[in-house]
């Protein structure tokens, strides 16, 4: 059974993800900040190991990796995001600085902390794959002037594993970035179009389908490719 390792299990899209994958389909290694906390992930049936980790703490992503040892990781997913400050104090006008190197640190850094610190564990999988769920708002496409902390955080997210794609392809290690809609969970609100089931569904379609000759793109959780 392949090893799903999931950040930001603890609610949201991150926890249905660990739904899925704990179907029987692959061992889940369901990673949060605190998982004492985290009842809804202990309810879960299946393979599932909860772990500690808090993306933007490099301890904590390294105590994870050391945990982990030399086990393969054949999926990891950085799902982990915060959509940093109030927005009126992240706009062309007002900028919490103080809160937009938090949405860096958890947004774009954090995705590349786990890749750096598991690169042992992905190599070791015969078909590794990297999938950061990202947001539409990230895309240079979408002229929406509001949450510039956010935006630029997975801007930034969305470059880095653009290369990192290139990169690690001859390795073996596909990369992808997915935007998963906009989801009804704490942080897209009860407004959202879609549920969390929907999107975490979509997504393990998606992951499915990420092999080395896609490695690199910037799909919709529904499939559907997303412009830069
Ligand atoms: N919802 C949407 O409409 C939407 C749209 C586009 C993109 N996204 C992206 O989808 C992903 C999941 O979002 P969501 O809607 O499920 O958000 P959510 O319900 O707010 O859940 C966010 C998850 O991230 C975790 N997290 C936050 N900071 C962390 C850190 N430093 N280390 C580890 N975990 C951390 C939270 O853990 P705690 O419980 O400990 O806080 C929680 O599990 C995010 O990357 C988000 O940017 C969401």
């Amino acid at each position: 059974m392949p090893t799903v390792l999931i950040t930001g299990a603890s609610r949201g899209i991150g926890l249905e993800l660990v739904r899925c994958y704990a179907d029987g389909s692959a061992s889940v290694i369901a990673c949060c900040r605190h998982p004492e906390a985290a009842t809804a992930l202990g309810t879960i049936a299946g393979d599932v190991t909860v772990m500690p980790l808090d993306v933007a703490d490099a301890a904590s992503v390294a105590a994870l990796a050391a945990s982990l040892g030399d086990r393969p990781v054949d999926i990891l997913i950085n799902n982990a995001g915060i959509s940093g400050p109030s927005y009126d104090h992240q706009s062309v006008y007002s900028m919490d600085f103080d809160g937009w190197a938090e949405a860096f640190a958890v947004n774009a850094m954090g995705p590349v902390r786990m890749l750096q610190a598991l690169m042992s564990n992905l190599k070791a999988s015969h078909d590794a794959r990297v999938v950061n769920i990202t947001s539409q708002m990230g895309a240079m496409s979408l002229d929406m002037t509001v949450a510039y902390a956010y935006c630029t955080s997975k801007a930034a997210l969305n470059k880095f594993m653009r290369m990192a794609a290139i990169e690690l392809k001859p390795q073996g290690i596909k990369v992808c970035l997915i935007h998963p809609g906009w989801v009804q969970t704490d942080m897209g609100g009860p407004n959202a179009e879609i549920t969390p089931e929907a999107s975490a569904q979509g997504i393990v379609r998606v992951v499915e389908g990420l092999n080395a000759d896609n490695t690199g793109s910037f799909w919709k959780w529904n499939g559907e490719t997303h412009d830069w």
